[in-house]
Formats: structure tokens, C-alpha cells, sequence
């Protein structure tokens, strides 16, 4: 199979080829908490990796709660389980113990295809990786998850995200041949591009400048306050760290609140 065709199965399976058409959290949610569902809940959520004998356990008894419309900015040193966090917060890992609740349904309890369907309209994810679609030129990628959900290509939104990220210019490249600062402005437009209500971003300014930093933490520091987005973000970037609400140290594999 060709590279190309190869990323879109996969970023089908991610975001759900077929089209949304139900809220999966109102079906077992009284009406009266419909109005603001907690966005991500964690309760009691464990991790270990296993290399031959030995263990290593990342995340032991997790408990987080992220509301409608606040943020959480995530640190810690390398290697402490940051990723691993965010990646079973979005159903993308499971963990070996506890429970993840996204819109207040239990992942546990969603099959791959609602949990597919979940991420496709709902949820936004900047990879460390990036995870670009090869083969793929920019606009194709950035729209990527707009077209499954059946959005218009260009709003307001799509030009204030190319402007800011300043992505008019490479809109017909491969994103092959991009630096890899440019990578990740392509990545943070197309997890953003269709309006997700929880946005998981993964150091997503690593890559990036001091100014473009600053003008990507503004547009995430707008998609909280002004359209009630809700962003699990983890960063070393103090700036960053400092706009959101809540700032969470993670060693040890537990969670510790910061100033
Ligand atoms: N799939 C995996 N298999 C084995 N070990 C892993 C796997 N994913 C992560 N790890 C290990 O778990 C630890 C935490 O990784 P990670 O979540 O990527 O940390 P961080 O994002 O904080 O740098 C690291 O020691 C890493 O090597
Ligand atoms: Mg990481």
C-alpha cells in the first residue's frame, strides 16, 4: 500500500470515516447536566511499561478533572509520563487500571467506532510527533478532519488559523518537505481546524519561535475564554504555562498542583 493511502486508513481510524450524526454522552445524561458536561475526567488512572523483567510505572492513581472552558497546562521532567497521559486521556492508550471519562461518556464503554466518531468532531490532538499525513500537501492536511466532518473548506476560523500560523504560503507543499518548526504549525492548525471542544496539545510550541509561540498561545488562550474550548496542554514553556488556569506537575507518576 502506498504511504499516502496508507495515512489516510490510519487518520480514518483516528477520526472516524463515516458520518456523526449523535451527541454519545446525551444518551445516558439527564437533561439538566447536559447544559456543561465536565470535559475530561481521570479517576484513579494507572500506567506501567514492561521491558523484559523490569517495570517501569509511569502514572499510578491519577485523578484529573477539566472543566467547559479551562485549561491545564502539564509538566514535568522528560520521560515522566506526560505523553502517556494525554494520549490515555484521548483513548488513544488504554491504562492499565482506572477510568476515562471525554464529555462524560467512559471511553471503556465506546466501541472503536464511537470512539473514532468522539474524536473526529469533538476532540483536536497536536502530536509531539506531529503525525502529518504524508503524501499530503498542507491544506489537505489542515482540512483533513474538517472535510470528514462535513464542514465548509474555508470560515473565518480556517483564515484567522492560516494567517496566525502563517501557513497561506506553504498551503500546496508536501508536508514532507517542511522544517520542522513548519510541521508543527501545520499540526496545530489541523488539530484545531474543526472547532474541537477539548484540545490535547502536546508540547505544541517546541518547535516554534518566541513571537509565534506567544501568537499560538493567544489563539489558544481565545479558543478557552471566547468559545469555551477546554485545553489539556503540556508545555515548557512558562509563558504558556502561566495563561492556563491550572498548572499540574507530574513526577513520580502523581499528579502535584502548582502555583
Ligand atoms: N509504548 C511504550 N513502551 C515502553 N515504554 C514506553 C512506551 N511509551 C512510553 N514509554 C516510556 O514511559 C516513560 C514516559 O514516556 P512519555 O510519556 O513519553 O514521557 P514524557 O512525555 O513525559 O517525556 C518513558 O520512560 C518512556 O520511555
Ligand atoms: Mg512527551
Amino acid at each position: 500500500m502506498f504511504a499516502r493511502e496508507r495515512a489516510i486508513e490510519n487518520a480514518s481510524f483516528w477520526m472516524g470515516a463515516v458520518p456523526y450524526t449523535y451527541k454519545p454522552w446525551a444518551a445516558t445524561t439527564p437533561r439538566h447536566k447536559q447544559e456543561s458536561p465536565p470535559m475530561l475526567m481521570l479517576r484513579s488512572v494507572s500506567k506501567s511499561f514492561h521491558d523484559g523483567e523490569s517495570e517501569l510505572q509511569v502514572l499510578r492513581d491519577i485523578d484529573l478533572h477539566l472543566g467547559t472552558s479551562d485549561s491545564i497546562a502539564l509538566l514535568g521532567a522528560s520521560g515522566c509520563g506526560k505523553s502517556t497521559l494525554l494520549q490515555i486521556a484521548a483513548g488513544l492508550e488504554q491504562p492499565d487500571h482506572g477510568e476515562v471519562q471525554v464529555l462524560g461518556r467512559p471511553l471503556s464503554e465506546l466501541g472503536e467506532r464511537d470512539l473514532a466518531l468522539l474524536r473526529r468532531r469533538h476532540l483536536g490532538f497536536v502530536f509531539q510527533q506531529f503525525n502529518l499525513l504524508p503524501g499530503l500537501d498542507v491544506r489537505d492536511n489542515v482540512l483533513f478532519q474538517r472535510r470528514l466532518n462535513r464542514l465548509p473548506e474555508q470560515d473565518d476560523w480556517t483564515a484567522e488559523l492560516y494567517d496566525v500560523l502563517g501557513l497561506g504560503p506553504l498551503l500546496d507543499r508536501p508536508v514532507e518537505v517542511l522544517s520542522g518548526g513548519q510541521q508543527q504549525r501545520v499540526a496545530i492548525a489541523r488539530a484545531l481546524a474543526h472547532h474541537p471542544e477539548l484540545v490535547f496539545a502536546d508540547e505544541p510550541t517546541g518547535n516554534l519561535h518566541d513571537t509565534l509561540s506567544r501568537q499560538v498561545m493567544g489563539l489558544l488562550a481565545r479558543l478557552v475564554d471566547e468559545s469555551g474550548c477546554s485545553l489539556l496542554l503540556v508545555t515548557h514553556n512558562r509563558a504558556m504555562a502561566a495563561f492556563s488556569r491550572r498548572r499540574l506537575l507530574l513526577e513520580g507518576g502523581k499528579l502535584h498542583e502548582q502555583d
